[in-house]
């Protein structure tokens, strides 16, 4: 194609540049395209995300709306020009320490709105440092500790307690527990990570995938040869006849049911069908329109409820009945349970499609090299990856690489393959590099989703308080494909009861098909949707027993030695009491204040307004259900003396590549800011299995425990010292002290490995779980997270608005290895969790971009308290458990709580969005 440039001269970071460029070029993709300045992120192309914000002659825009033409003769500031002399600004160091960046895709466009702030006002108030940053989303964070960086950048933070110490590094042997600055934060900070669309080779071809337009039709392709005579920068057009391997991927074994382009009918509003590799312009510029699909539409299948119904059609021909999997558990008996009781509850609610909105869409590229197929993507799970690449392929598993990016976000949806087997087929056939990444509303449509959930449940309780029996049933929307549609199943109805003692439970599930996108997982894999249930179904019973809320779940927690609704006896940490009483005071502080505001005389401004506080508690499996679940750290020292962490896992902001090195430094007993680390890297690293269901720090933490006490006994062996020795190192010489007594190893007169090690050890740990029989009776999981959360929020009976005000989380993590990042996953759970509760609801064909989907900004997010409870668990590191999905699962029920105790209007569906709310207001007559 034929593109019209010019040259457009203006200045960055301190240095004029000229580029040739069409005038309408986006700024954003200028600086990046055009002048390598990668930093400059692109989460949209809208306007909506932030990510691309630059300054423009000082003052913060949005890199994706400004045209280059409109930079001409003007000064615009990126990421990379914030540092000085190669040092850190001190907003830069502001966030490293505080930990401001967690996945750090934000973290340019947030540094760039700060800095603009900053040198607006050098000390702003909280509330302006909100408003300065409301144009920048962040979906890892809750944004609580970028607001604290840039109030201490200003210097007009409360010092808190909570920030890292960069300054020194944790001693030997104390690095576990040590609020460490994450060891990739530097780069997240200056704009030096490289995600998946930051390092794409020059020459690389891009992939175009087209897609359904429609839920469900049929359809026929015609023609291609016109449209590649059309354009000669169209290289190829996939279809599904040119995959090598199997059409078909899924994440389990029997679940193999999504093709990588579909075949004859497509099932879902923006699967793919073909696929356009060419230059960047033309495979942009090609129209869906001009690609010649004959489209016959079907009735589609929307809603589970719909899939279910007698002669509903097959969204799958060999899923009968649009069943997917079912769930269940039984144990006791729910009857003699009901008979036993004082008090009964009972309810349906339901919740929607969720979308995952990590500001970086799925992005990659990969090249042929040989017979092998190397891939460097944005991923949470690269082993998995590998296999299901080489099943698409049909190569061997070791013809295939993936080398993970830094990942920007990913919640349980970048569990799934995206671009991967698009690029590779490319990649493959072309023997040239191939690049994909995909636009937001492409993101959004293609890619898997909470699922909606439909859930029956009623529960039981002596006049006592004591839980008497549990009975739920959840309809899970999976879409048209597999995903992790069984997790989901297999799940909900362990955690069904919530985190309580319950001798009678019936609880099961379904996942069923429908012409949905396809449900996957998502941060709790359908836990957070049972809680909802759950909860207001003890907080009706405990209004009816005349109990406090907070009291009645002391009453039931589950606690060591009790049984779980598996038959499960909880052997070791099961802190959930203890959240329980580390909240107290405040809980009845909190609902005391919100009675007497809503008490006051009100005026007629006021007395629309009500104040709530509920609470709600959680229960998590850390790891997978009842399934082995291995991790294999390695840690390697070279013979140049550096140290080395063989990491399998995804670092997807959640910090492993930090919180590894701290457990592995501590059982080597070398310090923490001696390693280096490779991540995730398939040829360089074992398999640590995926990034999700809370279980790195738990089972490859306890695998790099492993790791460093075996290189510590083989080093100890060498010097033929004893446990207490210490170890230092000082270039090649590894020296080992015990007493008075010191040997020194000289590494260089030891041979080399492939990695080029002359010493290594490995770690491998599986935790303990059993299957469960067919009345889901068994040990699913080794350990547990437990955690309480209160919220208190005001309605606006006019309008139907909820405004959470404050929220206090106590969480049981067994060990907080790095108490920063524990403190930032509930903080960025929790704004996920609010979001849940409020305004995400993904419509397909409705809300496939960031401005008709929203997400909380800096400005829904409340103040949060945080109290971590360290119930050691003896499986897990040094003590620790899982955090990334429990700091999600209490809050939207403690939401729901306080709207209840604000107005006695109990919400069934989620979100609540105001004219929900207000609906639900008038029909309970509290407004009008
Ligand atoms: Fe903000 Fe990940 S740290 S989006």
């Amino acid at each position: 194609m034929t593109v019209m440039t010019q040259t457009i001269a203006f200045t960055v970071n301190g240095k004029p540049v000229s580029v040739h460029a069409q005038p309408a070029a986006r700024l954003a993709h200028v600086l990046r395209d055009e002048l390598g300045l990668t930093g400059t992120k692109i989460g949209c192309d809208a306007g909506d995300c932030g990510a691309c914000t630059v300054l423009l002659d000082g003052k913060q825009v949005c890199g994706c709306l400004v045209s280059a033409a409109q930079a001409a003769g003007r000064t615009v500031t990126t990421v990379e020009g914030l540092a000085a002399d190669g040092k850190l600004s001190a907003l830069q160091r502001a966030f490293h320490r505080h930990g401001a960046a967690q996945c750090g895709i934000c973290t340019p466009g947030m540094l760039m709105a700060a800095r603009d702030l900053l040198d607006r006002n050098p000390r702003p108030s909280e509330s302006e440092a909100l408003d300065a940053l409301g144009g920048v989303l962040c979906r890892c964070t809750g944004y609580r500790k970028i607001v604290e960086a840039v109030l201490d950048a200003a210097g007009t933070a409360d010092a808190g307690g909570s920030s890292a110490d960069s300054s020194t590094a944790p001693a030997v042997g104390s690095a576990v527990g040590a609020r460490l600055p994450k060891v990739d934060g530097v780069a997240k900070v200056t704009g030096a990570e490289r995600y998946g669309a930051d390092a794409i080779p020059e020459d690389a071809l891009h992939l175009r995938a087209v897609r359904s337009p429609h839920h469900r039709a049929k359809f026929a392709l015609g023609d291609l040869l016109p449209l590649r005579a059309k354009y000669p920068g169209l290289v190829e057009i996939l279809t599904w006849r040119d995959v090598p391997g199997s059409n078909a991927f899924g994440i389990y074994p029997t679940g193999k049911d999504q093709p990588v382009l579909a075949v004859d009918e497509v099932r879902y509003r923006g699967e793919a069908v073909v696929a356009l590799v060419g230059d960047k312009h033309t495979v942009t510029a090609i129209r869906d329109d001009e690609i010649p699909i004959a489209w016959t539409r079907l009735e589609p299948v929307m809603g589970a409820a719909t899939a279910l119904a007698a002669g509903a059609p097959r969204v799958q021909a060999a899923k009968q009945g649009n069943v997917l999997t079912r769930g269940r558990l039984v144990k006791g008996n729910i009857e003699n349970g009901y008979r036993a009781a004082a008090f009964k509850a009972e309810g349906e609610w339901q919740t929607s499609f969720v979308e995952h909105a990590y500001i970086e869409p799925e992005a990659g590229w990969a090249r042929r090299v040989g017979n092998r197929i190397e891939l460097h993507v944005t991923t949470q799970t690269p082993y998995m990856d590998r296999d299901e690449v080489a099943l698409v392929m049909g190569l061997e598993k070791d013809q295939v690489r993936i080398v993970p990016t830094a990942c920007g976000g990913g919640f349980g949806g970048k569990l799934d393959l995206s671009v991967q087997p698009l690029i590779a087929i490319a990649a493959w056939k072309l023997g040239r590099s191939v690049a994909c990444t995909y636009t937001r509303p492409e993101s959004m449509a293609a890619t898997t989703k909470r699922h909606p959930a439909t859930i029956r449940a009623r529960a039981a309780c002596a006049a006592d308080g004591k839980l008497t029996a549990f009975e739920m049933h959840a309809d899970f929307d999976t879409g048209a494909y597999a995903s992790w549609g069984p997790t989901v199943a297999d799940r909900v109805p362990v955690h069904g009861t919530g985190p309580y003692a319950v001798p009678n439970v019936k609880n099961t599930s379904i996942a069923v098909h429908t012409n949905g996108p396809p449900s996957g997982a998502f941060r709790g894999f359908g836990v957070p949707q049972a809680a909802i249930a759950h909860e207001a179904l003890y907080d009706m019973l405990a209004e009816k027993s005349g109990i406090d809320p907070l009291e009645f779940r002391l009453i039931n927690a589950i606690r060591k030695g009790d049984a779980t609704a598996t038959g499960q006896v909880l052997q070791h940490s099961a802190g959930l009491a203890q959240c329980l009483i580390a909240l107290r005071a405040r809980w009845a502080l909190w609902r005391r204040e919100a009675e007497a505001f809503n008490a006051k005389s009100p005026t007629p401004m006021s007395a629309m307004l009500k104040r709530g506080v509920g609470i709600a508690c959680m229960w998590y499996g850390c790891g997978n259900t009842s399934m082995s679940n291995p991790s294999t750290m390695r840690i390697g020292i070279s013979r140049e003396g550096k140290v080395t962490l063989y990491n399998g896992c995804a670092d997807i902001g959640q910090g492993s590549n930090t919180i590894m090195i701290q457990i592995a430094a501590d059982a080597l007993g070398i310090p923490a800011d001696r390693f280096d680390y490779v991540m995730g890297d398939t040829d360089r690293t074992a398999d640590a299995g995926k990034s999700s269901a809370s279980r790195q720090t738990f089972v490859s933490g306890r695998a790099a425990q492993f790791a460093g006490e075996d290189l510590r006994r083989k080093i100890l062996r060498l010097a033929n010292a004893g446990d207490g020795a210490t170890l230092a190192l000082a270039g090649s010489k590894l020296m080992i002290r015990e007493g008075e007594t010191r040997r020194i190893v000289d590494l260089l007169e030891m041979p080399a490995d492939k990695n080029g090690d002359a010493l290594f050890g490995e770690g491998t740990f599986d935790p303990p779980t059993q299957p469960l029989d067919g009345n889901g009776q068994g040990v699913p999981y080794a350990t547990y997270a437990f955690a309480a959360q209160m919220a208190e929020a005001e309605v606006d009976t006019e309008l139907g608005t909820v405004k959470v005000r404050r929220m206090a989380a106590a969480h049981d993590v067994g060990r907080a290895v790095n108490p920063t990042q524990v403190e930032g996953q509930i903080h960025g759970g929790i704004a996920q969790g609010l979001g849940l509760a409020l305004m995400e609801e993904y419509l397909p064909g409705r809300t496939e971009n960031l401005h008709d989907y929203l997400i909380p900004t800096v400005g829904d997010v409340p103040v949060i308290e945080v109290m971590l409870v360290e119930d050691a668990e003896p499986l897990g590191p040094y003590g620790a458990k899982g955090i990334g999905e429990p700091a999600l699962i209490p809050t939207a029920p403690a939401i729901f709580g306080a709207i209840h105790h604000a107005t006695g209007v109990r919400m069934h569906f989620a979100p609540a969005t105001p004219h929900r709310v207000r609906e639900a207001l008038l029909k309970a007559g509290v407004a009008r």
